[in-house]
């Protein structure tokens, strides 16, 4: 009875694999919904569990301990972990030794709740508690429940090296920032992740250096808002004010970060997500022109095209700064790609703002686009003021409407590749054909080509005479002076 672990991100399926731990006694069986954060945060949360004994399985009905870690961005993905622990419970039936933790995000945001909830559940740890999980995984050994949701000021799990069990040796992430202070009034993030901290920049070359060693060959730095990253010695970025002038002279950028990490490491691809429109400077924009590793790609979410919408969201930019901001982008790096993330049916939206989020899509053309149906998130500052009016088919045909118009615009990003010779890593086998791989640009299209005698973590050059809307196909020509 062997149920493969479904974990998932942006539409890839990733099997764990399993990690050994020779001293290990008990095993661990983890998934993880959501963000590419989450993902990130459950291989601290194994590095942390195989110093405690544990060894991850990808069997979960051969483990002692099953982990869930959870996303709350909309309802669905509510929806989605609670299926899941129905199916835990049906596991639990077969071994009734079995412990349930749920993890992340609606961890934190329902706490104590979740044991009433869901009676499967034994342990709740919220996003910054991972280093409490032996204390907490003890209590559930003496058959108690166990809750750790403290929100920190200080935890970036900087000193730890997270065990990459959802890796294919080839691409990482690297979390450099936690929390955000944006408060967009849609947003639950703010109240399960906490205010933003920056991490120690000398543990990132660190595990930089340290991909690197293992053979990695593209590393992602991560946050919630990764331009607003600022290292001024620890502590809350809301503080930076109270900070002394030696920390403020000595304070380290996200401009500054990446360049550090484009020289370290000028072998390895860089990329980063995500970027806030009104945190992004000219500097970054600069920086990613100046170093040829750095990718040409920006996740530049924008949520809405009109100013009304824009400032109830609360924001910090007007639909004009953005577009100032885009400009810039091309002018500076003529070849970047650049997304965005898009919510239809914000409450009170009419019918001119959704026209004005496809004005503002038709101007940008973006190269792709994450869109989703506005969901009403308990306790975010849109619930509590705005009311949710915009009926549910209005707002499904608005995404329909922005999700038809973005698979133009890929197309249309698509075909300019055509001719042109592209840098690609190889990631894996394309799902269509064994005799193709299938990498990323440094746009971010995926390209699938003829595997040839090239292997999984080769830079090859790919000449392209063909495309759909989200894949191009070509001819790999060489190597590029990259490998
Ligand atoms: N409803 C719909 N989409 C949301 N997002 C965040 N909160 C909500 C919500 N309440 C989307 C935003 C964000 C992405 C990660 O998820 O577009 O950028
Ligand atoms: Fe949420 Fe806005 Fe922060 Fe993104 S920037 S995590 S949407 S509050």
């Amino acid at each position: 009875m062997s149920e493969k672990n479904p974990y998932k991100y942006n539409g890839d399926t990733l099997v764990i694999n399993e990690e050994t731990n020779s001293n290990a006694t008990k095993s661990v069986y983890i998934e993880s919904y959501g963000c590419a954060m989450n993902f990130s945060d459950t291989e601290i949360v194994a590095s942390i569990l195989s110093e405690n004994g544990y060894k991850t399985s990808n069997d979960m009905y051969e483990a002692d301990l099953i982990l869930v870690n959870t996303c709350s961005i909309r309802e669905k993905a509510e929806l989605t972990v609670r299926k899941r622990l129905q199916k835990f419970n049906k596991v639990r039936k077969v071994n009734g030794n079995l412990k349930v933790g749920v993890l992340g995000c609606m961890a934190e945001r329902l706490k104590h709740k979740f044991l009433e909830e869901e009676k499967i559940v034994d342990m709740v740890v919220g996003p910054d508690a991972y280093k409490d999980l032996p204390n907490l995984l003890q209590e559930i050994e003496d058959g108690r429940s166990a809750v750790n949701v403290i929100l920190s000021k200080d935890e970036t799990y900087g000193d730890i090296t997270p065990t990459r069990i959802n890796s294919n040796g080839i691409n990482a992430f690297i979390s450099i920032t936690r929390g955000c202070d944006n408060m967009c009034t849609f947003c639950v993030v703010p109240f399960t992740r906490g205010r933003e901290r920056s991490r120690d920049p000398q543990s990132i070359i660190e595990e930089l250096n340290d991909l690197n060693s293992k053979g990695y060959r593209e590393i992602t730095l991560l946050g919630q808002n990764v331009d607003s990253y600022l290292w001024y010695g620890g502590g809350l970025k809301k503080d930076y004010s109270k900070a002394s002038e030696i920390q403020k002279a000595s304070s380290i950028n996200f401009a500054k970060l990446l360049e550090m990490c484009a020289l370290t490491q000028p072998k390895i691809r860089i990329r980063f997500s995500t970027s806030n429109p009104q945190d992004m400077s000219l500097d970054v924009i600069k920086i990613m022109a100046k170093y040829e590793n750095i990718c040409n790609y920006i996740h530049l979410p924008v949520q809405s095209g009109s100013n009304s919408i824009l400032k109830a969201m609360n924001r910090q930019h007007t639909r004009e700064e953005y577009i100032t901001l885009i400009e810039n982008i091309y002018k500076i790096i003529p070849d970047c790609s650049i997304s965005h993330d898009m919510i239809s049916g914000f409450p009170n939206e009419s019918e001119e703002d959704h026209k004005d989020t496809l004005s503002l899509m038709e101007k940008v053309k973006y190269s792709f686009g994450y869109m989703f149906k506005y969901s009403e998130r308990p306790g975010t500052p849109a619930a509590k003021k705005l009311d949710d009016n915009i009926d549910e088919i209005i707002k499904s045909k608005r995404l329909s409407e922005i999700v038809e118009l973005q698979q133009k615009h890929s197309l249309y990003r698509s075909k300019q590749f055509i001719g042109k010779t592209v840098e690609v890593l190889i990631e894996k086998e394309s799902k269509k054909s064994n005799l193709n791989w299938a990498g990323r640009n440094q746009q971010n299209t995926t390209v699938v080509f003829p595997k040839k005698n090239y292997k999984i973590g080769d830079f090859v050059n790919v000449k392209i005479n063909d495309c759909t809307s989200a894949t191009l196909v070509g001819l790999a020509t060489g190597y590029s002076k990259n490998n």
